[in-house]
């Protein structure tokens, strides 16, 4: 197959530069955005008399064929030919002959590959954005529907204070409203349109960047011909965005790991949602959560995969640019993957309440409730630190509950005790005396539910 570019040159490219140059064993991947931004291409070329209209018109009908060929499994791609937007135009000079050849007229390779990259992107991230705002959802309504259930706040992984499963789950729903932003964010960047720089420097032919902008729905056209084809700064913020997704999903399928062990029992996972162990016949593991953390790596590994390929290229494009396609595709894989399966399998996960609330009363986690009902009476705060764990220290001695104390035994660490020093020690009051905005206060955890629901 004779190659577009290969008037220049006096040899054939050998198979091996052939094999080791060629993506589109990968990049067939953007085929449908390839033909969505030459169509709108050609109709520009054509509005501006840059080529006969009846040109323009056999090359829109062509490709529209060949996005069928392609969509019924026909098309053939061949490495001989690159990449896809070489495979694609290949196939339409063939289909409608010399016509075809006048496509690729203002336009390099450079910035239709940007072009279709941001295309591409743009609707993975909305399908990105919408998973996201379903998994809030779904904590939201988890939230709601648990309001219930107490357990044990962590620090260090050791147990710290009580709070509501309820505000924890809304840690994460937090988490995930900033990550939506991120993308959102994200979507805004990577919605500007690069068409019209050509290769480099934009084109002596009267094109008019604003009208193809319009066809592909783009709500800017990029101001620097040099930039457009040269940054994938909107590769960059989209594996960052991703990343810092991941480590939240990270961190919850890790404390689901932990939380589903018979050392802690808080949860058993569903199991449509589990997998078993081929010698072992009891075992019923994790693995959809352990999956989801290990895959959190790739994704990292991605986004610094592309930092580096990215920080030593002279402006403008370099070669090196298309190693950005895999870790693209393999980050919206991943990405949709781990959201998909987490947000279908949480409304299925059984929460313990029995087991949660008697970790909760185990290990005096209301030590911090009795040093603030002496700071209450009067007591300097670092000075009812201290009392209080001189008491905590008494309990551990004599295996006792804070509440197994009596009032005696509690005025012997200060006289500031009172008898209802016992009500602040219950877990129940400690939980709803946290009143303060964003504290784990039943009253406080349903306000924030209602203001989600008004967000709405
Ligand atoms: N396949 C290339 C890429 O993904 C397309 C652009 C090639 N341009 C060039 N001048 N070689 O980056």
């Amino acid at each position: 197959m004779k190659k577009p570019w290969a008037g220049r040159f006096a040899e054939k490219t050998a198979k091996i530069v052939e094999a080791f140059t060629a993506s589109v064993h990968f990049d067939k991947r953007l085929w449908r955005h390839d033909i969505e931004g030459s169509i709108a291409h050609a109709k520009m070329l054509g509005k501006q008399n840059i080529i006969p209209q009846k040109d323009a018109n056999l090359i829109i009908k062509g490709l529209n064929e060949i996005k069928k060929e392609i969509e019924s499994g026909k098309f053939k791609f061949s490495d001989e030919l690159e990449d896809v937007h070489m495979n694609i135009e290949h196939a339409l000079i063939k289909k409608i002959g010399p016509a075809g050849g006048r496509l690729h007229t203002a336009r390099s390779r450079n910035d239709q590959v940007a072009l279709d990259l941001r295309l591409y992107l743009r609707d993975e991230l909305k399908e990105i954005i919408s998973l996201i705002d379903n998994f809030r959802e779904v904590l939201a309504a988890l939230a709601e529907k648990y309001i219930d259930i107490i357990m044990p706040g962590y620090t260090h992984l050791q147990r710290a204070q009580p709070v509501l499963l309820s505000h924890h789950l809304l840690a994460y729903y937090e988490m995930l409203k900033r990550d939506e932003e991120r993308f959102r964010n994200c979507l805004k960047i990577t919605n500007v349109m690069p068409l019209g720089s050509a290769a480099m420097s934009g084109t002596t032919l009267p094109i008019d960047r604003k009208y193809t902008a319009k066809l592909l729905g783009f709500s800017e056209v990029s101001c620097n011909s040099m930039d457009a084809v040269a940054d994938r700064d909107f590769v960059l913020e989209f594996l960052s965005a991703s990343s810092v997704l991941m480590v939240h999903l990270s961190r919850l399928a890790e404390e689901f790991i932990l939380w589903c062990s018979s050392e802690f029992g808080f949860i058993e996972l569903p199991d449509a949602y589990s997998t078993g162990s081929s010698i072992m016949p009891q075992k019923k593991n994790p693995d959809v959560m352990e999956l989801t953390r290990g895959k959190s790596g790739r994704v990292f590994g991605h986004l610094v995969s592309m930092l580096t390929i990215q920080k030593w290229l002279p402006l403008t494009y370099n070669r090196d640019m298309q190693e950005d396609k895999e870790p693209v595709f393999d980050t919206v894989d991943t990405v949709k993957a781990c959201l998909s399966v987490i947000v279908s399998m949480m409304p299925k996960v059984k929460f313990n309440k029995t087991r949660m609330a008697k970790a909760t009363e185990e290990g005096l986690l209301t030590a911090t409730d009795l040093a603030e009902y002496l700071v209450k009476k009067g007591v300097p705060f670092r000075d009812a630190h201290e009392i209080t764990g001189r008491a905590v220290r008494y309990c551990i001695e004599n295996n006792k509950a804070l509440t197994g104390l009596t009032l005696n035994e509690f005025k012997q660490f200060s006289n500031a005790t009172d008898k209802d020093v016992f009500r602040c020690l219950k877990v129940n009051e400690s939980i709803n005396r946290k009143t303060s905005f964003g504290g784990t206060a039943t009253k406080e955890v349903l306000r924030a539910i209602k203001q989600i629901k008004n967000e709405k």
